[in-house]
């Protein structure tokens, strides 16, 4: 109990020092880079010619982004002040670069850009986390912003919000829920959609639903499927009366959580055996790939995760000091030397904290490196953006982190 008043007084975790137990030997950083898996969806949003067409490819995009945190229940390092990530997928046909650019808050900043030049990505992630007692809710707040120069369109975005149920006590388990609103600027279409909460029989688990409206707010198209499945879209009439003939699912009781002072750990809904179910007539935008057979042992990866810490000799050589495949707690943890992790983890969190208090003496700020605080061009909203310059590969000034 005194743990949880504690954070609920500090407002977030990342204040505890928590044990490398509960880690993925994974950066926050590196897990922000699993927004790009299903990046086909981004290519075959540019290659539409129909804005009606890309808005679907779009919203499957923010949709799919969220998808790798499917029963991942280890926790991404904090990153450290100034840490950096960059990841350049050829066969994909991006490159990326991020950067922790402020400690309290912690927010992370990441910029990718296609490498035929047919999109920006980019966005600022600020995890606002909230312990409930048996849950916690991490609230991205942050802007997400995709960018099809050829079609001289911009979309923004904000992702749902993320829950991890039972950490004191019973099986963790991850539930996303709240509205997202993937607005079109140029057009004005937007795509409105709702990741549902679980409900009391589980019947909504991870569904997501919503329709693509244009500029007067007309239902051009219905969306629907599961964030942790696939995506299919079909005319918004048909949806409807399919929905209506669908009973009305008993009352959600949300808010449950807030009072969770008992015992009971909070009841993963049972797996559902049904999948989603299709109504004649859709089309299937998106389908996640399957996750690798070793997976499980693996902290539930996806392939694309499984690579992130990949470092080849000559990745050496060019990398900045600040990326974190040279960082040595996730090394450690990543070669299973659990001893080595935790002493280094420590190391490395009480580094930063007298580096803080040492910029807190004098009179010198801490100066991000690849990124500047300003505000997002197409919706006005607070948002770091890329300044440039991070591929020439130039290091000087980097800040000594590890
Ligand atoms: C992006 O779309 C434009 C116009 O639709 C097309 O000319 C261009 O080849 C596309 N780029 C890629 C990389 O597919
Ligand atoms: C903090 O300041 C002390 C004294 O100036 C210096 O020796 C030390 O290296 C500094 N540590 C960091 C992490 O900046
Ligand atoms: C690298 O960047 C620094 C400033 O950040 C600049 O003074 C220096 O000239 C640059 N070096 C090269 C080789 O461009």
């Amino acid at each position: 109990w005194l743990l949880s008043q504690s954070i609920c007084i500090l407002g977030e975790l990342s204040k505890i020092a928590m044990p490398v137990l509960f880690n993925e030997p994974l950066s926050f950083l590196q897990r922000l880079t699993e927004y790009m898996e299903h990046m086909y969806l981004i290519h075959q949003a540019n290659t539409s010619t129909d804005s009606i067409q890309r808005m679907k490819c779009v919203a499957a995009f923010a949709v799919s982004a969220v998808a790798s945190q499917w029963e991942r229940t280890g926790k991404p390092f904090n990153p450290l002040l100034g840490e950096t990530y960059e990841l350049i997928r050829e066969d994909l046909g991006f490159r990326w670069v991020s950067e922790q650019v402020s400690h309290h808050p912690p927010v992370s900043a990441f910029h990718a850009e296609g490498l035929k030049d047919d999109f920006l990505f980019h966005g600022s992630i600020y995890p606002k986390l909230k312990f409930w007692g048996k849950s916690v809710e991490a609230e991205p707040r942050g802007i997400i912003t995709l960018e099809l120069p050829k079609h001289n369109e911009a979309y923004t975005w904000t992702n749902p919000t993320c829950c991890v149920h039972n950490i004191i006590v019973g099986q963790l388990w991850i539930e996303q829920y709240g509205n997202v609103e993937v607005i079109n600027h140029k057009t004005g279409e937007r795509c409105a959609l709702t990741f549902k909460s679980c409900g009391i029989f589980g019947k909504e688990l991870h569904k997501v639903e919503g329709y693509i409206l244009d500029k007067s707010k007309k239902k051009i198209c219905a969306i629907y499927g599961k964030w942790t499945e696939c995506l299919y879209t079909v005319d918004p009439a048909t949806f409807d009366l399919h929905k209506k003939a669908d009973k009305k699912p008993a009352e959600e009781k949300k808010g449950s959580k807030q009072s969770s002072v008992d015992e009971e750990p909070e009841e993963m809904p049972p797996p559902e055996a049904e999948t989603v179910q299709v109504i004649p007539g859709s089309e299937l935008v998106w389908r996640i790939s399957p996750r690798p057979d070793n997976s499980a042992q693996y902290y539930a990866f996806s392939t694309f995760a499984m690579q992130l810490n990949e470092l080849e000799e000559d990745m050496k050589e060019s990398l900045p000091t600040t990326d974190c495949r040279l960082r040595p707690d996730i090394r450690a943890l990543e070669n299973g030397d659990i001893d080595s992790a935790s002493a280094e983890k420590k190391r490395l969190e009480e580094k930063q904290r007298v580096a803080r208090k040492n910029r807190s003496k004098s009179s010198e700020d801490w100066k991000t490196r690849w990124f500047n605080q300003g505000a997002n061009p197409h919706n006005g909203g607070q948002d770091w953006l890329y300044c440039g310059g991070y591929w020439s590969r130039n290091y000087s000034q980097l800040p000594d982190i590890y």
